[in-house]
């Protein structure tokens, strides 16, 4: 309902939020100065000892600076005292002492609508409690015990009966005055239809109230016992009481035990909530037997800005998860992000807790992912990465993926926990960029080279190296847009020297962080004066910022493509020399052989007239080609 102008500003200053948020915190004296209208204290919104809630008492806002959480009067009393907005006003208007404006006809009659509602649906519930304790209910508490619900449980979550009769509820209803049109409007019985009679919605089920977050019964999940009997799991039709995408099982009493405890858990059902209480963790909320909305996605992040998904460990549960991640990818924030539990393989919170134990619902939780881990397994799980396509592909989904986070800050962080992924995952294939995959077989598979034995096997060409890799430095510091087209072949050649080899972890990290496409301006300089200190980078006259893109393109790649056929040789030459002491065979010729063409290849690039002896990576490809030519390893067999 609108409120007349200035109502509740003039509500606002009448009540100080120092005093709403008074009762709820201790300030502390330390910290605080009254006279300046700045409180601090512990926050009420989040576990903690130190002070980083914050009031502005002459503002009249709140912020918590662990948190987050932030608001006005009315805010604050919706949160702390699990109310909706209307009601918050009507608390902060009885203690201002200002009437609530009259409201108009119209509103008048919902608001009685709904409490007639949500009275008939209180009497039901008391029903259905006291049916499962008649003797028509030996198997739905049989049931129960089965189910190891605990009769504690089952008062907490004031679980009933709906008897195995067409009309029950119905006559208990209007035996209570309560007409059947009231009774239709609440989905408790059916609408008569085609001169039929209505009837009961729920006969012979398990059943499980919903309250929303004010403690109202808003509708009921009722469970039939048999498998084979219709639907497993019944709710109560939409009504003007229940929109079930803005509704969460367990609310009420997640939201408190999420206060004390900073912990949340998300499960996929009723039952799995039920379980996770009984068990001790009772900060748990489920959504209604559809995929979390995004209405319901904030709820939850109201409560816990960092709850933990547990979806079933099946291939439903994974698709849920996933679809969770698509709906908060552009939603995140600072301070709000989602953690994934994946259970084994056919279990869901309920039946892992049953089977297993506590303490192993505990580790799963504890062990739970951020999302970015289930991203980052969505794009690569069960795929193999072994060409350049499909590097490309990868790192286009990565990238569309990413550019659905809104929140910048955020953006920034995923970009580098992906980066480094990708860096781990493609770092193995580095010695093989000059073997195409499948051409031959190799013996066993290759180990992935630590940065150790690369660093040896490539010692003795420190000084080349150096000169290659400053000049691909400084190319892509110089053009940056060079960088970013070629961040593939970047990031496959991992530098001998490692100064360098850290500008260009730095080089790759930033790519995506900053509009420049690389380190900032500062930084950026710093390097570069660096790498001009080195003679035959400032002489190179096509890496320099004012050469045509061209040009230091073409330069650019002339490095990184030398800088390979030496890794490929090398590599295979250090292969081969292991193989030719056991048994060699044709593999080695052909590798060798095709080692030495990418080294000719690479060489033509050479300037000419150049002697073997003034270039060692010439004087190694003649070594290698006399090599072949004497067959030295057929001779050695022999
Ligand atoms: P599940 O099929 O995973 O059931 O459905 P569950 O939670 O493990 O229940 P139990 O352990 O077999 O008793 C998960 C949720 O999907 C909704 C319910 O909200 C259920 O909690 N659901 C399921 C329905 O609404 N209708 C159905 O027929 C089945
Ligand atoms: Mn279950």
């Amino acid at each position: 309902m609108a409120f007349p102008t200035g109502f509740l500003e003039d509500l606002r200053t009448r009540v100080s939020l120092s005093t709403i948020a008074g009762r709820k915190v201790t300030w502390d004296s330390r910290k605080s100065v009254a006279g300046k209208g700045d409180y601090w204290a512990p926050c009420p919104f989040h576990q903690e000892k130190t002070p980083s809630f914050h009031v502005n008492d002459r503002e009249g806002y709140y912020y918590c600076f662990g948190c987050h959480a932030k608001g006005d009067a009315v805010s604050f009393i919706r949160e702390t005292e699990s109310v909706g907005f209307m009601e918050a006003v009507e608390i902060l208007a009885r203690e201002a002492g200002v009437p609530m404006p009259a409201s108009d006809p119209r509103e008048r009659e919902k608001t009685d609508q709904l409490s007639e509602l949500a009275r008939v649906m209180e009497m039901a519930v008391g029903f259905f409690r006291l049916q499962l304790k008649t003797g028509k209910a030996l198997t739905a508490r049989a049931y129960l015990e089965s189910r190891r619900l605990k009769e504690a449980t089952q008062d907490q979550f004031e679980i009933g009966y709906a008897l195995d009769e067409w009309s029950g509820l119905l006559t208990h209803l209007r035996g209570k005055s309560i007409s059947d049109k009231l009774i239709v409007e609440s989905g408790l019985a059916t609408p008569p239809e085609g001169g039929k009679q209505s009837y009961d919605r729920f006969r012979d089920r398990i059943m499980f109230p919903i309250r929303d977050a004010r403690g109202r019964c808003i509708a009921f999940g009722g469970r039939a016992m048999k498998a084979d009997d219709g639907a497993k799991y019944l709710n109560s039709p939409e009504t003007p009481l229940f929109d079930k995408s803005r509704t969460l099982y367990n609310i009420q009493s997640a939201r408190e035990a999420t206060g004390k405890t900073g912990k949340l858990v998300v499960a996929e059902g009723y039952m799995d909530v039920i379980a996770l209480v009984q068990a001790g963790f009772k900060a748990a909320v489920a959504p209604l037997g559809t995929a979390i909305t995004e209405h319901q996605l904030q709820m939850i992040w109201r409560l816990c800005p960092e709850p933990t998904i547990a979806l079933d460990g099946d291939k439903a549960g994974v698709k849920a998860a996933i679809r969770l991640m698509d709906l908060a990818l552009p939603l995140l924030e600072a301070g709000k992000g989602l953690r994934f539990c994946m259970l084994p393989e056919g279990l869901d919170p309920d039946d892992l807790i049953r089977t297993q134990g506590a303490g192993e619902m505990q580790q799963l939780l504890d062990g739970a992912g951020p999302m970015v881990d289930l991203l980052w397994q969505r794009e690569t799980a069960d795929q193999n990465f072994d060409s350049p396509e499909r590097r490309a592909a990868l790192d286009r989904s990565l990238k569309a993926n990413i550019a659905k986070i809104k929140d910048p800050g955020i953006r920034v962080h995923y970009e580098a926990a992906i980066r480094a992924k990708r860096l781990e995952l493609f770092r193995p294939a580095t010695r093989n960029l000059s073997i195409q995959k499948g051409q031959k077989p190799r013996k066993g598979i290759p180990e992935p080279a630590t940065q150790g034995t690369r660093a040896s096997l490539l010692r003795a060409k420190d000084g080349d190296a150096r000169i290659r890799e400053s000049v691909i430095l400084a190319a892509c510091l110089n053009h940056p847009e060079l960088a970013l087209k070629h961040e593939n072949g970047l990031e496959r050649l991992t530098f001998v020297c490692h100064d360098l080899e850290d500008i260009r972890q730095t080089l790759l990290t930033q790519m995506h962080q900053t509009p420049h496409a690389g380190p900032d301006p500062e930084t950026r300089n710093s390097i570069l004066v660096k790498l001009m200190s080195l003679g035959h980078v400032r002489a190179n006259k096509h890496i320099q910022a004012t050469a045509a893109p061209e040009l230091a393109e073409t330069a650019l790649l002339e490095e990184m493509y030398k800088i390979s056929a030496v890794r490929g040789i090398q590599s295979e030459e250090r292969d081969a020399a292991e193989e030719l002491s056991g048994i060699a065979d044709e593999g080695v010729t052909w590798r060798l052989g095709q080692a030495s063409e990418a080294r000719n290849k690479a060489m033509r690039a050479e300037p000419e007239g150049e002697k073997p002896e003034d270039n060692p990576d010439l004087a190694r490809s003649r070594h290698l080609q006399d090599m072949i030519d004497g067959q030295i390893w057929v001779k050695k067999r022999k």
